[in-house]
């Protein structure tokens, strides 16, 4: 159902209405409305590479994310286009179903095919894709563009699915087509989000629940190191496998382990002389990670934000000295976090490699605090690498919806048909 209008930032609903018009310029006025839907980025505060070790994670969506732009076509093709990255593709809905193409619209082509896969489909669509996030930057711009596509697809054909489908048919497409072996965090945290709330989620039997988040307290900023590793895949790939390996060479002491989350600091403290020393760092990051991330919990249900903050901040030397997913520009902005009064905590938030790092602010020191303090973190950076990183202050967000925008051009949608049925 779409949201209320006054719900809604000022801001997000003129970029939406504006990238609805851009629809109808580039595929042409047509007949029909465009509808616009929102799915949100997320950053995850704690619980860092512990999904797929199945053990809790902690993350926040942010109003920051993917812009999905629909509208009915009279035949039975959907046509995907984006506006911030190249490469348009159609598919017919009666046809084939589609081959990797190692580009943006595997992602939301992965959703389409499984639902065509199972015979669940409407009429045909032209799409628009778009968005504020930065693309591969570990906000989860990927769990955002799924999410956005199955929502979107769901309300335009009537699916009538939960939000726990929707989850499971983004992860399915990123697992699955796109071929990461990403964790089930992303698109739980982009799917299941509720306005300010983080999300508190068991990656070993996918219980959730959300846990207040004192907005009034604390400001979330992101800073982008700029750094975009082609490589990061592979080198995720890889740490899913050491965990594997580490928890092989584990089993022996901890016998009812099923993953390193289940194993305890004693049976890792007696363990780890069977391990390589990457091995040994990786596990030890794990185990530790489980650790704090339950304290972290504990800290923020009883209203120690500064303790809270310096566990991102533990969380960060752990993922750079043990996981080894850091860089040099990561540990700089999260350095320089350090130096500032009003920062609570910071990290490098995603996978690592590059990307963005996460800076949890204290809301007391005001916007204009909030900007020194940017300010100061940006020109550590650039006396260092020559070049200033972006940042921002994003808030939190409930999750993928239906934002009504005024002024969008086309006629009622009346007399499309309302599902395409494949010929025999
Ligand atoms: C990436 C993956 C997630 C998770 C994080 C690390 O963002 O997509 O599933 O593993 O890295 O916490």
């Amino acid at each position: 159902m779409a949201q209320s209008r006054t719900q809604e930032r000022p801001a997000l609903r003129g970029e939406l209405a504006a990238h609805a018009a851009e629809l109808l310029r580039r595929f042409g006025a047509g007949q029909a409305a465009a509808r616009t839907f929102f799915a949100p980025g997320r950053v995850n505060l704690l619980g860092a590479h512990l999904d797929y070790n199945r053990g809790p994670v902690l993350p926040m969506a942010v109003d920051r994310g993917t812009f999905v732009a629909m509208r009915p076509r009279r035949d039975a093709r959907v046509r995907l286009a984006s506006t911030v990255q190249s490469g348009e593709v159609t598919i017919d809905l009666g046809g084939p179903l589609s081959e990797r193409t190692e580009t943006w619209v595997d992602y939301p082509v992965g959703v389409l095919r499984e639902l065509m896969r199972a015979g669940r489909m409407g009429c045909g669509l032209d799409v628009l894709f778009g968005g504020n996030l930065p693309i591969g930057a570990g906000l989860s711009s990927s769990a955002s563009i799924c999410v956005g596509t199955a929502y979107a697809l769901d309300r335009m054909w009537n699916l009538g699915m939960s939000a726990a489908e929707r989850v499971s048919l983004a992860l399915e497409s990123e697992r699955g087509f796109v071929g990461v072996q990403c964790g089930i965090m992303d698109p739980f945290a982009v799917g299941l989000a509720r306005a300010n709330s983080l999300l508190w989620l068991d990656c070993k039997d996918e219980s959730y629940e959300h846990v207040p988040f004192p907005s009034e307290r604390i400001a979330i900023a992101v800073a982008d190191s700029g750094v975009r590793r082609e490589l990061a895949r592979g080198e995720f790939n890889q740490r899913v496998t050491e965990c594997r390996r580490a928890l092989e060479g584990l089993s022996p002491h901890a016998p009812s382990a099923t993953c390193l989350r289940d194993v305890s600091m004693d049976q890792f403290e007696v363990g780890k002389f069977g391990l390589t020393e990457v091995l040994r760092r990786r596990a030890q990051h794990v185990i530790e990670e489980v650790e704090r991330t339950f304290e972290a919990k504990r800290m923020l249900e009883r209203g120690d934000l500064l303790a809270f903050g310096a566990q991102l901040t533990r969380c960060h030397r752990s993922l750079r000295d043990l996981y080894e997913v850091s860089t040099p520009e990561l540990d700089l902005l999260v350095e320089a976090a350090g130096r500032e009064e009003s920062v609570l905590g910071s990290r490098l938030t995603g996978a690592g490699f590059g990307g963005c790092t996460v800076i949890l602010l204290r809301r007391s020191e005001g916007p204009l605090g909030h900007a020194a303090a940017l300010e100061r973190i940006a020109d550590a950076f650039s006396a260092r690498f020559g070049r200033r990183p972006a940042t921002w202050v994003f808030g939190p967000d409930s999750g993928p919806r239906e934002i009504e925008v005024e002024g969008v051009a086309g006629g009622p949608a009346a007399g499309f048909p309302s599902a395409y049925l494949a010929p025999n």
